[in-house]
């Protein structure tokens, strides 16, 4: 296999010393990294660190070399992958714009391979709405984009704005690099998104409603987008899905076979047929534990049916990954999840043997994560690995969680 080559990019904010350990740590996975600057940046590191780590130059101006008036252009030629990281807020406008007054940012325009960037910044200058807006754009573009991580600024403010663990920013980098690869070896599609042609897959979503009469209900805050975003790229990717969800507001990706359930009960029969069918099945939904033992037909009326109001019985529900799971064929890979607020690893890894799962999608929920946001931060979690991923939009968890599986 060829040597990888790795462009980082490096723009001035004080995460630019963390840039040496991702240059590091690139080129300890076998990875040939060169690296480019702003000019902001040699303020806060100088380009000989990275001249002596990288064994390359190092360029921060795009007229530097009248005898090379094109050097944007050789450097994203010349690279598999733009890790821009740490990236200004500056710098992601500029990328977000289609500007390209510097070096680094229009190297970044003239890339046809991947582009990652891993913000840092002040916390209000992430949440800025105009900061939101180009990351949206960005992502919408196609660029990755590596989270910033919580915590203490070193400014002093507290919140979302630090560089990203480097750990997760070249883990991060690698699993890119190594998608690329993935695509040109497969042999049933034309492009990336055609690697799961002719398999099938079944998909549990959202909650489950379990009725205690003609109005009331016990249920749970599951938006399901994070199985519709599942089924969507499954769907592109070629597979014939199943998608058996529970009540959500959001529509079903076009050409998925939709059943629409409402209690645990009838999502486990709907599930009986397509999961003996399926090569992978994907249990995402968040299923209510229990139910009313006796559910009315009509609305319980106040002092009327005061007993029946104050006191429900419950039973529980059947547990639905770990009843079908329990009869799966050694061809199937069957992947759950777990929605923790302590010890997440831990409690997904039993998870994994008393489910019978081959994978386990772990997350933390509080804080603002999981439950109906569109970004997610997931480990998959093995009989003997555990991959965590950085905060991610669900639809990008979904390729990475599909990628997983197929090496399953
Ligand atoms: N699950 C299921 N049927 C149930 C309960 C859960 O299929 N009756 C599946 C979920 O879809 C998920 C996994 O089991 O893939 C874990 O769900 P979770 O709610 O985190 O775990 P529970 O088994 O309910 O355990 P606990 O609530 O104690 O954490």
């Amino acid at each position: 296999m060829d040597v990888k080559k790795v462009l980082l990019g490096v723009t001035g904010g004080i995460a630019a010393y963390k840039s040496a350990e991702i240059c590091r740590a690139l080129q300890k996975k076998g990875i040939d990294v060169r690296v480019i600057m702003t000019e902001n940046a040699t303020r806060f590191i100088s380009p000989l660190t990275f001249v002596a780590l990288s064994g390359h130059d190092v360029h921060s101006d795009l007229f530097e070399d009248p005898k090379e008036p094109i050097l944007h252009i050789d450097l994203a030629r010349d690279s598999d992958l733009f890790l821009i990281a740490p990236c200004t807020a500056n710098m992601l406008a500029k990328i977000a714009n289609g500007i390209a007054d510097d070096l680094m940012s229009s190297t970044a325009l003239a890339m046809a391979s991947p582009v990652i960037v891993a913000p840092a910044m002040n916390v209000h200058m992430y949440e800025n709405a105009a900061t939101q807006h180009n990351l949206c754009v960005c992502r919408q573009r196609g660029i990755h984009i590596v989270e910033p991580a919580q915590g203490r600024l070193a400014c002093g403010d507290e919140g979302r704005g630090k560089l990203a663990d480097v750990d997760d920013i070249v883990s991060y980098a690698s699993s890119v690099l190594f998608s690329i690869d993935d695509a040109s070896d497969e042999t049933c599609k034309e492009e990336d998104d055609h690697d799961l042609c002719g398999m099938k897959i079944l998909i549990t979503a959202g909650p489950t409603v379990e009725p205690i009469d003609a109005v009331r209900s016990i249920t749970n805050r599951s938006s399901g987008k994070m199985g519709y975003a599942i089924a969507d790229c499954a769907k592109r990717r070629g597979a014939d899905v199943v998608l058996v969800s529970g009540p959500v507001s959001i529509d079903a990706p076009a050409g998925v076979d939709l059943i629409k359930v409402e209690t645990a009960e009838e999502m486990l029969s709907s599930c009986e047929d397509p999961f003996t069918q399926s090569d992978i099945a994907v249990f995402c939904a968040a299923v209510a534990d229990l139910r009313p033992l006796k559910s009315f037909d009509r609305k319980l009326k106040k002092g009327i049916d005061d007993e029946a109001l104050s006191t429900i019985d419950l039973v529980p529900n059947p547990d639905i990954i770990a009843t079908l799971a329990a009869k799966k064929r050694d061809d199937q890979v069957v992947v759950g999840f777990a929605a923790e607020t302590d010890d997440v690893i831990e409690n997904a890894k039993q998870k994994l043997n008393a489910k019978h799962a081959d994978m386990i999608v772990a997350n933390k929920v509080g804080g603002g994560l999981a439950f109906g946001c569109d970004d997610d931060e997931v480990s998959f979690v093995t009989e003997d690995d555990v991959l965590s991923l950085p905060l991610m939009d669900k639809a990008q968890i979904a390729d990475r969680l599909l990628d997983q599986v197929l090496k399953c």
